[in-house]
């Protein structure tokens, strides 16, 4: 891998610099792009071959000028950028700026793109939990999600429906334009749930999932009594690595769930309790049925074909953990 290069955007996120930090630990030169490398530049410590790179993502014509230029000479281009907001500017940020990436891929003979979407992308309506999720089979509606007011998640539908159609391929990762197959980049897209584990960024603890889980542990939420349901969970290294090996695969593509699986909350709480030693999950709803309630299921085959070893739930609470307390946060 010495000699590859490869193109991280959104590098300075939770996903994106580990993603960063195992590319490098892996001995590949790694172009991190941010909007600003002033701020990015803690990124060149994460390891050895790590350069900053200034990137403004907003429309086509001029994202693709300044792709140009960053991906001259590159193997592989990760997009980990993103934003949660609920409003359209996500789901033409996401949209556009992913379009120009496959586009200027193919220009410039990038072999590969892997996108960071999410698991809001694979909920199609009435999907029973206990039927397991397929990456290739279940597609969100992304009308029925803009009409609920869903953007983030929609923008995850919409991105992964352009991408696929970008490289001439449908929903199910077929090939449909077999010139334009052959032209474009392979196409990987991730799909993850709750991220958790340690943060790269030596900054404040940022995002959702970090904050959030800081909240359970102060009981500043879910402290009446554990939740009747369940949560995908993986852990933020392990999803880098799921990235990292379907990039290096030449026969993955398409869509892979970065989950290692939904775990019941009382799993999750009770887990919680044993690497936390001040933490103690409360009780049960009095009438609900724990034992009825199934977590959500998926197929695991196209996730595990890429040889990845997940690490168990306890190791990424137990890691999580003390990393809040060096911090300070709990
Ligand atoms: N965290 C989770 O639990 C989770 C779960 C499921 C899916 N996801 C998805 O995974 C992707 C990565 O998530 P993350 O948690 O790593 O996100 P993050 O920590 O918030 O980082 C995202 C990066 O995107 C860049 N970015 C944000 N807004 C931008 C803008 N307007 N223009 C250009 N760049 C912008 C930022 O880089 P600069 O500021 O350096 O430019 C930022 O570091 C997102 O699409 C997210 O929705 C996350």
């Amino acid at each position: 891998m010495k000699a590859m290069k490869a193109v991280v955007i959104g590098a300075t996120g939770y996903v994106g610099s580990s993603v960063t930090q195992l590319l490098s630990q892996k001995g590949m030169s790694v172009v991190a792009c941010s909007r600003d490398v002033r701020k990015a530049s803690w990124l060149t410590n994460l390891g050895d071959g790590v350069t900053i790179s200034p990137l403004q993502l907003s429309k086509g014509g001029e994202t693709k000028e300044q792709l140009r230029v960053i991906l001259d000479g590159a193997d592989v281009a990760f997009f980990c950028a993103g934003f949660e907001q609920q409003s359209q500017e996500t789901v033409d940020f996401m949209c556009e700026n992913t379009l120009s990436l496959i586009e200027t891929a193919k220009e410039k003979g990038v072999g590969c793109v892997v996108l960071t979407s999410s698991g809001g992308s694979t909920n199609p309506k009435g999907l029973e939990d206990s039927t397991p999720k397929s990456e290739v089979l279940h597609f969100s509606d992304p009308e029925d999600q803009l009409a609920r007011g869903k953007f983030s998640p929609a923008a995850k539908t919409l991105m992964e429906i352009g991408a696929f159609k970008a490289v001439g391929r449908n929903h199910k990762n077929e090939v449909v334009d077999e010139a334009l197959a052959e032209a474009s980049p392979r196409l990987v897209i991730m799909n993850p749930n709750l991220i958790l584990g340690p943060q790269l960024d030596p900054g404040d603890i940022k995002g959702n999932s970090l904050p959030w889980v800081c909240r359970i542990l102060k009981k500043q939420t879910m402290s009446e009594h554990i939740p009747n349901d369940s949560m995908s969970i993986i852990d933020v290294r392990d999803l880098a690595a799921l990235h990292v090996a379907a990039a290096m695969n030449e026969s993955a593509s398409g869509r892979y769930f970065g989950v290692n699986k939904s775990f019941s909350w009382k799993e999750i709480l009770g887990a919680f309790g044993e690497v936390c030693e001040d933490y103690t999950p409360p009780g049960l709803k009095e009438g609900e049925d724990y034992e009825g309630k199934v977590p959500t299921q998926f197929d695991h085959t196209r996730k595990e074909s890429l040889g990845v070893e997940l690490r168990p739930l306890k190791e990424t609470l137990g890691d999580l953990v003390g990393f809040l307390r060096e911090k300070g946060a709990i």
